[in-house]
């Protein structure tokens, strides 16, 4: 089986960390890695298959002979550095939200559109975490009846923010629980024991950015520009685990049992719903594992031909670096790593 040279920009992050611990765990083929952060942490030793690496600072030269390239180190980042991996011959999956709301880049998540990764030019870009494992699971219901219109809720986890926001969910609750004054740096207020209904910035229409992703980005990955989505997204004082109520309208009636039937086949997908022992999807419960998990499936009061549904998945796995390796993964098989291929 060939091998493939890759390298991993932000590879001390969350986001890295998680990649390279799922390459491992699916024992994807790669002959060298190389792994890049900023000056603040070159010099640092990561493990990878057991094997002592050395992170080093990024530069326009790290990315000579690689034939992938996983950005996962911010939006700066991507912008000053993509261009040049891609110069150098290689593929580029972009976990920041640089080219997520513009530019003509591939935007997939495997199991809706991997037929998109074909036109592929050098880059494809990784979606944002709730769009991931809310198209996951809305897809297969959207193909046997059309989506008009969804209203969304998040409840985004700190991880989301990285690893500064972890820390400082943990310092927080610490100083609440002694009594002490609750500091914020990364959040604009205190998570601890609280709710922020702000995830990334404000826009002008009101809405957050993240909110506006989840009508975009929606729209393109499931080919469904005429979809209307509304989000609220609110950041919780959740490590691990992006948890979405979901409200969506349908073109015709959708039983809640034809749903859940449909569901329970669909790729990448779990239904965890029995209401008379309290079983539905929860954050804690199924961070560290791979599937977009749904629960609370019924029939929606307030939309016809409505349903409701609650969707939880790991953001840092399928909302991050395990969807970007599942898109990797189809290319392989399908000899699509150089742009035409
Ligand atoms: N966390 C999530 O759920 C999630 C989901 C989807 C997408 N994302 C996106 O993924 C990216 C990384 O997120 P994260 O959660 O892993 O963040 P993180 O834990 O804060 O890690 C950031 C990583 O980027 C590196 N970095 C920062 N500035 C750099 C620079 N100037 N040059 C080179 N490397 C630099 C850091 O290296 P140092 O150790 O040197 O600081 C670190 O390895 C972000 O674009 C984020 O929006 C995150």
């Amino acid at each position: 089986m060939k091998q493939y040279r890759l390298a991993v920009v932000g590879a001390t992050g969350m986001v890295g960390q998680e990649f390279i611990k799922i390459l491992e765990q699916r024992n994807f083929p790669v002959s060298d890695i190389q792994l890049y952060t900023s000056d603040g942490s070159a010099g640092k030793k990561l493990y990878v298959k057991h094997q002592e690496t050395i992170v080093k600072e990024i530069n326009h030269e790290s990315f000579a002979g690689m034939d992938i390239v996983f950005f996962s180190a911010g939006t700066n980042v991507s912008r000053h550095f993509v261009a040049t991996a891609v110069r150098a011959g290689a593929l580029v999956i972009d976990n920041s939200d640089a080219w997520r709301l513009e530019g003509d880049f591939p935007l997939v998540v495997p199991e809706v559109n991997i037929e998109d990764i074909i036109r592929h030019k050098g880059v494809i870009v990784n979606p944002t975490s709730p769009v991931i494992q809310m198209v996951v699971v809305l897809s297969p219901l959207h193909r046997v009846n059309p989506i008009k219109r969804i209203i969304v809720t998040s409840y985004q986890s700190v991880a989301g923010a990285g690893l500064t926001a972890i820390e400082e969910l943990t310092t927080q609750v610490r100083q609440v629980l002694d009594g002490q004054p609750a500091i914020p740096r990364v959040f604009p207020h205190q998570i601890a024991f609280n709710l922020l209904p702000e995830v990334d910035v404000f826009m002008d229409t009101g809405y957050t950015k993240e909110e506006r992703k989840l009508l975009e980005e929606t729209r393109r990955i499931m080919h469904a520009p005429e979809i209307e989505v509304s989000a609220t997204c609110v950041r919780v004082p959740v490590f691990i685990g992006n948890s979405e109520a979901v409200h969506i309208e349908f073109t015709h009636p959708f039983p809640p049992e034809e749903a859940r039937r449909i569901l329970s086949h669909a790729p990448g997908v779990r239904v965890l719903d029995d209401t008379t022992v309290s079983l539905y999807p929860q954050p804690w419960a199924i961070a560290g594992t791979d599937e977009c998990y749904v629960g609370r499936l019924r029939k929606d009061s307030a939309f016809k031909n409505g349903l409701a549904m609650w969707i939880v998945a790991d953001n840092i796995r399928k909302g991050a670096a395990l969807n970007a390796i599942q898109i990797l993964e189809e290319i392989i098989k399908r000899d699509w790593l150089v742009p035409g291929g």
